[in-house]
């Protein structure tokens, strides 16, 4: 991938709620070793708590109303564009992109999950885990594609369960790994 001014890379963070991925993001993004320079934060969600992390950065938000899906890509992908993005990170955005915008932007979008990736696409992963008894579940972050949950793996993170393991526990230990593995990810990514 070509290197925008100041050689990092001009990327937009999706969000829809809670917003920790984006925080260790930020924090990632301001080191030297960083690829990225975020620039944008986007959510459907005005009120998503991750949008406070933004406040002491020089990073724009914009605030998009998702009751019409074409027209809310549409705004983004304008957006987008005046702002030079070249890469997207998916952190937590509850929305799915149509393969038109993913077409349009022509960039790379990635995304973390929090399973081990082909298992347990979807929502709800860390029950469906403890139901089925597994050892071992995880996170990974893979380039997005029309299909959900489904494009190619670019890095993950095994985290173990424990035999007493709730979700609340469990999810807590995977994000915790999630913080680690998106930044290690982008760097294997665009390095
Ligand atoms: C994370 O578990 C991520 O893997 C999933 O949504 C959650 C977002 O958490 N896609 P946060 O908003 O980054 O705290």
């Amino acid at each position: 991938m070509e290197r925008s001014t100041g050689n990092k890379i001009n990327t937009a963070v999706f969000i829809s709620g809670r917003g920790s991925n984006l925080k260790s993001l930020i924090a990632f993004s301001i080191k030297k070793k960083s690829p990225i320079r975020i620039k944008l934060v986007i959510s459907n969600n005005k009120k998503a708590k991750g949008l406070n992390y933004i406040k002491n950065y020089k990073l724009n938000k914009f605030i998009v109303n998702y009751s019409n899906i074409k027209k809310a890509e549409n705004n983004i992908l304008k957006k987008l564009k005046k702002s030079k993005i070249e890469f997207i990170c998916l952190a937590g955005f509850m929305k799915i992109l149509s393969s038109n915008f993913i077409k349009r932007f022509n960039n790379p979008i990635l995304n973390i999950h929090p399973s081990l990736l082909p298992k347990y696409k979807g929502l709800n992963t860390h029950l469906r885990v403890i139901n089925n008894n597994e050892t071992f579940t995880g996170a990974t972050v893979h380039l997005v594609t029309e299909k959900l949950d489904s494009g190619k793996i670019i890095l993950q993170k095994k985290v173990k369960v424990f035999k007493n393991d709730d979700e609340k526990n469990l999810s807590k230990r995977v994000l915790k790994a999630e913080h680690q593995l998106y930044p290690k990810a982008i760097i294997k990514f665009l390095n």
